[in-house]
Parts: C-alpha cells; sequence; structure tokens
C-alpha cells in the first residue's frame, strides 16, 4: 500500500486507516468483531487508526484488538469535552489503551481547542502525544477551523471529503497545503448511515476497481493534498477490500469525473 507523508511531521502513514465510528461500539462478547477486523485491515497494509471518546466503548475495543500490533499502528484519537480536566481524563484513558502514547490527539469538533491546545503541547514534548489536530464535519465550523489552522499549533486536520461532500476543496485544503498539514478524510463512503448507493457494476469497468467503495476511496486519494482516508467497517472482507484500494493507480481527471456522476446518479 502507498504511504503518504502526514503534512510537514515527517512521518508516512499508508493511505488506507481503519474509522471506529458506531462500528467499535462493541460489547465484550463482541470483541471479537473488531479484532477480525483489524487483522483484515492490517493484514492489508492499514496501519492508521481513528478513533473518540464520543465512540462509545470504541477506544478500549480498539486498543484491545490492537494489542500487540499497537508498536506497528499510527494512533489518532480525539479529546471531545468543554473542560481541560476532563479532556487530561480523556487522554490518561488513552494512554492505558495504547500503550503509553498516542500518535495523533485531535480536539474533536473544534471543542474547547484554544484550552485543548494549551496542555496538549506539553503533553507533546513529553512524548505522550506524538502530533496534534483538529477535526470537524461541517461546512459551517470550516472558518473556525481555518483559524486554528493558521495558528501554527496542528499538524494535521480530519474533515469529509467525497463526492457528494465537497466543501473542503474550497478553503481547507489549499490551506492545509499552503501550510503543510496532514489531511485525514472522514466519511469517505459518504458516511455512517449515508452511504453512497453502488452504481450498476459494469459501470466500474472503465475504473480499474473491483468495487464500489474502492472506486470511493481512490477517488479521494487521488488528490494528492489527502494524506490517508479511514473507512470504518464491521465487515472484515470490507476492511480487505478498502485496503485494497490504497494503491495506484490514481485515478486522473476523467476517471474522477466518471465517480462524481455515478455518486450524483447523472
Ligand atoms: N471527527 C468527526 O467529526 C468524524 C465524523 C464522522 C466520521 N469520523 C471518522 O471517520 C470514520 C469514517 O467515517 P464514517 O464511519 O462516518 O463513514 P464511512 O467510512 O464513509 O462509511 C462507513 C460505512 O461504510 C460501510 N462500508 C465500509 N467499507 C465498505 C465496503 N468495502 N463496502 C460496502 N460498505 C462498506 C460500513 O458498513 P459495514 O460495517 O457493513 O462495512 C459503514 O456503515 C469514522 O468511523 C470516524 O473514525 C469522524
Amino acid at each position: 500500500m502507498e504511504r503518504r507523508t502526514l503534512g510537514r511531521t515527517g512521518v508516512d502513514v499508508p493511505v488506507v486507516g481503519l474509522g471506529t465510528w458506531l462500528t467499535f461500539d462493541l460489547a465484550d462478547a463482541q470483541q471479537h468483531v473488531a479484532d477480525a477486523v483489524v487483522d483484515a485491515a492490517f493484514a492489508g497494509g492499514t496501519r492508521l487508526v481513528d478513533s473518540s471518546p464520543m465512540y462509545g466503548r470504541a477506544e478500549g475495543v480498539l486498543g484491545r484488538a490492537l494489542d500487540s500490533r499497537r508498536p506497528d499502528a499510527f494512533v489518532a484519537t480525539k479529546l471531545w469535552t468543554p473542560s481541560v480536566s476532563e479532556g487530561r481524563a480523556q487522554l490518561n484513558s488513552q494512554l492505558a489503551h495504547y500503550r503509553g502514547r498516542v500518535d495523533l490527539e485531535q480536539v474533536h469538533n473544534l471543542v474547547a481547542w484554544r484550552e485543548h491546545l494549551d496542555w496538549l503541547e506539553g503533553e507533546r514534548e513529553a512524548g505522550r502525544v506524538g502530533y496534534l489536530g483538529a477535526t470537524h464535519y461541517a461546512a459551517s465550523a470550516f472558518p473556525e477551523l481555518a483559524r486554528v489552522m493558521r495558528t501554527g499549533r496542528i499538524d494535521a486536520i480530519q474533515v469529509p471529503l467525497n463526492p457528494r461532500d465537497r466543501d473542503v476543496e474550497r478553503e481547507i485544503l489549499p490551506l492545509a497545503q499552503e501550510l503543510g498539514l496532514g489531511v485525514i478524510v472522514m466519511e469517505p463512503l459518504g458516511g455512517a448511515g449515508s452511504l453512497i448507493p453502488a452504481p450498476d457494476p459494469r459501470e466500474l469497468e472503465p475504473l480499474g476497481v473491483a468495487t464500489w467503495a474502492q472506486a470511493l476511496l481512490r477517488w479521494a486519494l487521488s488528490d494528492p493534498r489527502v494524506t490517508s482516508v479511514i473507512p470504518a467497517t464491521r465487515n472484515p472482507e470490507h476492511a480487505r477490500e478498502n485496503a485494497a484500494a490504497g494503491s495506484p493507480p490514481w485515478f486522473g481527471p476523467e476517471e474522477r469525473r466518471l465517480v462524481e456522476e455515478l455518486a450524483l446518479g447523472r
């Protein structure tokens, strides 16, 4: 699988990662579901995994699924609270789940970003956190996200990008490129609960991919400003299929346009 550098950090990660929203909020008896997904994703070359305290039990489930593979993983997770003391508690519980280090700590939905960045910079100095980031899913928050990016205090952003949600192309992706920030793409398949419906498989023939999910992942990865995509799944077959989308050839303008037309049902 191709690797790309996460902005100016100099760290490189394989381009297809793994999200955990909804899919990894599992009871103990269902841990095997996440284990099988992580097995399949890692077998396909995936290394970047993403979670959040907002995702119910997902952080603990992910930590157990990674198990001895933790040193090979790049763990991106988030803080999601207006309170600094609760943020510190969230980090402490993450350090327990992920063997003493979070590779990328992101401020989820920009909640109390100034307050959190103040103390997170100290955690980065201390090495418990590798890099800092910020995430938002809504275009209405992008002006605020751009402000955070311009402070020079974060290394990466996480934003939505798929053929039906391209708002980031206007200002956020050009700004990320100018500032040298990593870009992690959430909702690359359209988002949980709003998956972009698949066209007739024969329509995929000119794209050289086996499945619609692979077409959507390659569409996002064909933008060189994107560092990685993080599709979520509970299905090991899907994890395998998604990982296999992470190798060139990338789409050119014509192939991208075809995916857009198929996604918009034209
Ligand atoms: N910070 C934020 O505000 C924010 C917001 C949204 C998402 N995120 C992050 O981004 C990740 C990805 O976004 P998302 O989960 O909303 O949406 P997504 O990855 O675009 O779509 C997830 C859905 O796609 C299905 N799927 C996955 N691979 C597939 C395949 N090969 N074929 C067919 N269906 C497939 C999954 O169902 P199956 O289980 O059936 O495969 C799941 O229901 C999240 O998990 C989370 O880590 C962050």
